[in-house]
C-alpha cells in the first residue's frame, strides 16, 4: 500500500521536528517548573516563556508584552470579539460585534455571544470574490460598534481580504480592529507593525506547533477584558498556569513561519496552480471558488457539479488522499457551507465543495498523486449519484 496523501493542513499541519526537539525540555525533568514559582524549577520554565514570547512577537512585528498566550485560535478569537464587547460596555459605550459573513465559526459564535450578554451582532456581507464589502463596513463603522473583526485569509476558499485597508477604516473611526490571522500567518506577510489593528490571532497547529496553543496580540490592553477569571498570569488577561511547552513550540514555529514565508508562499502557490490545471485538464467544468479575487497560496476550493462533497471526501481517502469537504452536516441534513454560501455559490454547486490545502510537507508528487486520482473519482461520485437518482 502506498503511503496515503495529507492536503488538509487548514485543518491542521504535522508538528514541525525542530518545534518538537525545542518543546521537549519543558515537558521533562530539566525545565517542567511553574514559571510563576520563584525558584529555580519556575526561573527555567519563565525563562522559556519570555523567549517563546520574545520570538512570537519578532515573527510578527509586535513587541513581547503584547503576547498573550492562548490555548488555540478559538480562545484567542472569543478574547478579542467578547473580550472586546465587555471592555466597551465597561468604557460605557455599546457592546456589539461587527464581523464577516465568512469568518470562522469561533468568530460566528462569540459574535452570537455578544448578543446573549446583551449586546448587539452586525454581519457584513462579501463579494462573489469572497472580499468584505467595504461600503457595508463604513456603514457599520458610523455605529461605533465594540470591535470590528474580518479575518486575513479565509479557510475555505483561501479568500485573501485587505485588511490594510480595513484596519485604517477602523483606525480612523476609532474603532478597535481584530484579525484572525490563524490561515494566514505564515503564507502572507502577517505583520503588525504595518497594519493599525488592535488584536490579532495566531493558532499553532496550522503551522506546525501542536494543537492547543495560540495567542492574542494585543496592541491596548484597554481594549479587551479578561473572559476568564483567576490569578494573574499574562497581564491579567488570560488566567491559568501558561501552557510552557506549547508556549516554546509556539515561538519556534513562529520564528520558522516568519523567515519561510515568502519562498514558502512561491513554493505552495506553484503546487496550487498544478493542482487546478491539472484537474481542469481532466474535469474541465470544475469551478475554483472565489478565482476572480485575492486567494492564498495554501487552500483552494473546488466545487464540482453532479458530485456530493461528502462522498468525494469518502472516495479521495479510500484511494489514499485525506481533503476536506466544504460542507457541515450536523443535525443529519448535509447543508452548503456558510462560506460559500456568503460568496454566492449557487446551493446545488456548494454541495460538491472539496478543499485542498498545503502545507510544509506537500511535494510535487502529492499533487501528481491528487491530480491523477482525482477524474476517477468523480466519475465513480457521480455514476453512483446516477444510479441513486434514478433509483
Ligand atoms: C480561520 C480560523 N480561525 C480559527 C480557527 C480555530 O483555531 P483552533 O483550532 O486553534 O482553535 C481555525 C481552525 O480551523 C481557523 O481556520
Amino acid at each position: 500500500m502506498t503511503t496515503p496523501v495529507y492536503l488538509d493542513h487548514a485543518a491542521t499541519t504535522p508538528v514541525r521536528p525542530e518545534v518538537l526537539e525545542a518543546m521537549l525540555p519543558y515537558l521533562g525533568e530539566q525545565a517542567f517548573g511553574n514559571p510563576s514559582s520563584a525558584h529555580r524549577f519556575g526561573r527555567a520554565a519563565r525563562a522559556g516563556l519570555e523567549q517563546a514570547r520574545r520570538e512570537v512577537a519578532a515573527a510578527l512585528g509586535a513587541e513581547p508584552n503584547q503576547v498573550v498566550f492562548t490555548s488555540g485560535g478559538t480562545e484567542a478569537d472569543n478574547l478579542g470579539i467578547v473580550g472586546g464587547a465587555l471592555a466597551a460596555r465597561e468604557r460605557g459605550g455599546r457592546m456589539c460585534a461587527c464581523v464577516s459573513a465568512i469568518e470562522h465559526k469561533a468568530i460566528l459564535a462569540a459574535a452570537h455571544h455578544v448578543v446573549h450578554l446583551g449586546g448587539a451582532e452586525v454581519v457584513l456581507p462579501v463579494g462573489t470574490d469572497g472580499v468584505l464589502d467595504m461600503e457595508a463596513l463604513d456603514r457599520a463603522l458610523a455605529d461605533e460598534p465594540s470591535v470590528v473583526s474580518v479575518m486575513w485569509v479565509n479557510n475555505e476558499a483561501g479568500v485573501v481580504q485587505p485588511v490594510l485597508d480595513i484596519a485604517a477604516r477602523c483606525r480612523d473611526a476609532k474603532v478597535v480592529f481584530h484579525t484572525d490571522a490563524v490561515q494566514a500567518f505564515g503564507k502572507v506577510r502577517v505583520s503588525v507593525d504595518a497594519l493599525p489593528c488592535t488584536l490579532l490571532t495566531i493558532s499553532g497547529h496550522k503551522i506546525g506547533a501542536p494543537k492547543g496553543i495560540g495567542a492574542l496580540i494585543v496592541r491596548d490592553r484597554k481594549a479587551i477584558e479578561a473572559i476568564i477569571h483567576g490569578g494573574g498570569q499574562q497581564f491579567g488577561l488570560r488566567p491559568g498556569t501558561e501552557n510552557v511547552a506549547g508556549a516554546v513550540a509556539l515561538g519556534r514555529a513562529a520564528a520558522l513561519a516568519a523567515s519561510e514565508q515568502a519562498a514558502e508562499a512561491r513554493r505552495l502557490e506553484g503546487l496550487r496552480d498544478a493542482l487546478v490545471s491539472g484537474i481542469r485538464r481532466a474535469v474541465p467544468d470544475v469551478v475554483v471558488t472565489g478565482e476572480a479575487g485575492p486567494r492564498a497560496p495554501h487552500i483552494v476550493s473546488l466545487c464540482t457539479p453532479g458530485a456530493d462533497s461528502e462522498a468525494l471526501l469518502m472516495h479521495m481517502d479510500l484511494a489514499g488522499i485525506a481533503v476536506s469537504a466544504g460542507s457541515a452536516c450536523t443535525t443529519g441534513a448535509v447543508e452548503p457551507s456558510h462560506v460559500l454560501t456568503a460568496m454566492g455559490v449557487p446551493r446545488d454547486l456548494a454541495l460538491g465543495a472539496l478543499r485542498f490545502s498545503f502545507g510544509h510537507t506537500t511535494t510535487d508528487a502529492d499533487i501528481a498523486r491528487a491530480v491523477a486520482v482525482f477524474p476517477t473519482v468523480v466519475d465513480k461520485v457521480r455514476k453512483l449519484a446516477g444510479v441513486l437518482g434514478r433509483a
